[in-house]
């Protein structure tokens, strides 16, 4: 789908969230009560311009530099804006100029409200494949997050490869997406209205980890998932057994990972100091480490925690000297749970 047809149907044909014809975005889960205060100060026309598919909320943002990709109407940026504080920045990229309108319409507003004395936020004009075209350094932003855009793009090797190089070491792009099942036919992914509800843009699971491989972020991890109803006859009749899903992966910028979980002998205490986490951290779908318990981790997991923003919340025992084999616990579990639920049980890897 060209970049043009797009911008019209989020320019032009939506013009709030009640314009949407399935129910792929906008759809929120239960939110902890800090983000639900924080998303209470997003201005009104900003959230009736939100088309998201669920809130892209990593923990230790204090301080952060952040790049949302596909920013829209800025509701992320706001709510990240006050994560990060004063002392941070947020930067947000769309190529439709009638949401960027919205979210530069009220910067003052939100620095006013949020009580600094200059914005920490600011857009930017451009395409999410293209972002060596805007003033953005290599190797700048601790962060990048984005909700419910990737499945729109055409090029999305690309996207990842341009995370990737503007990304600190240590850094991740933490982002909610549609998925699918299998892979979409062509007929379908030529469809406007399937493609502009975010359905027939999307990745198949599998072919997003090779691609997110091949970008440099070796060991993606999943955070959540939840199978998406459409709600709309007349396109699930289109979509028949294609299964869609909305996911939240997490892809870090270590240069050192290994293809596989491998055992060192390692393990991590939680110290419990993140804020609003006191009793566990969920690093992704398979890790809920609890807090002051010794929790045994591949080398990969140990250098996600170690070699990143989150390393002064853990203690680390061990080293990587001698080799243990296989981590125990690694499967090839399929990525979704087709039942819905999250498996916060903890243990294991990947
Ligand atoms: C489904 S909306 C999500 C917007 C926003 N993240 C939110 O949560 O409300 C998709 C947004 O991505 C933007 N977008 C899609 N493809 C893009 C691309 N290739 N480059 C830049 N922006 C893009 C669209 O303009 C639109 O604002």
């Amino acid at each position: 789908m060209k970049h043009e047809q797009i911008k019209d149907y989020y320019g032009k044909v939506l013009h709030g969230s009640d314009d949407l014809q399935t129910n792929a975005c906008c759809t929120d889960t239960d939110l902890p009560d800090y983000i639900k205060s924080a998303l209470s100060k997003v201005h009104d026309e900003v959230m009736a311009r939100y088309y998201g598919c669920g809130l892209v909320n990593p923990a230790e943002l204090k301080g952060m530099r952040i790049l949302d990709l596909g920013a829209g109407s800025g509701r992320d940026c706001y709510v990240l804006s006050q994560l990060v504080g004063e002392d941070g920045e947020v930067v947000g990229v769309d190529m439709t100029e009638e949401q960027l309108d919205v979210a530069n319409r009220h910067i003052d507003y939100h620095a006013e409200k949020f009580g600094y004395g200059a914005s920490n936020v600011r857009f930017l004009k451009g395409y999410i494949e293209r972002l060596d075209d805007l003033d953005l350094e290599d190797n700048s932003f601790d962060l990048i997050v984005s909700n419910c855009v990737i499945n729109l793009s055409p090029d999305k090797q690309a996207v990842l490869e341009q995370a990737y190089r503007l990304l600190k070491p240590g850094g991740e792009i933490y982002f909610s997406d549609v998925y699918a099942g299998r892979r979409i036919p062509s007929h379908l992914a030529e469809d406007p209205v399937l493609y502009g509800e975010c359905l027939s843009g999307a990745f198949y699971w599998h072919d997003f980890v090779t691609t997110a491989k091949a970008a440099g972020f070796l060991d993606p991890r999943l955070v959540e998932d939840r199978p998406l109803t459409i709600d709309n006859p007349e396109i699930e009749q289109k979509v028949g057994h294609i299964g869609f899903y909305s996911a939240t992966y997490r892809l870090f910028k270590l240069l050192n990972l290994d293809p596989q979980c491998e055992d060192y002998g390692q393990a991590v205490i939680y110290k419990g100091t993140i804020d609003h986490h006191p009793h566990s951290y969920l690093l992704d779908k398979h890790h809920l480490i609890e807090t002051g318990k010794v929790f045994p981790v591949c080398r990969n997991t140990w250098q996600m925690l170690h070699d990143t923003r989150l390393a002064r919340h853990f203690d680390f025992i061990g080293d990587d000297s001698t080799h243990y084999g296989v981590f125990e616990g690694c499967g090839t579990t399929l990525p979704f749970d087709t039942t819905g639920g999250s498996d916060e049980s903890g243990g294991g890897c990947c």
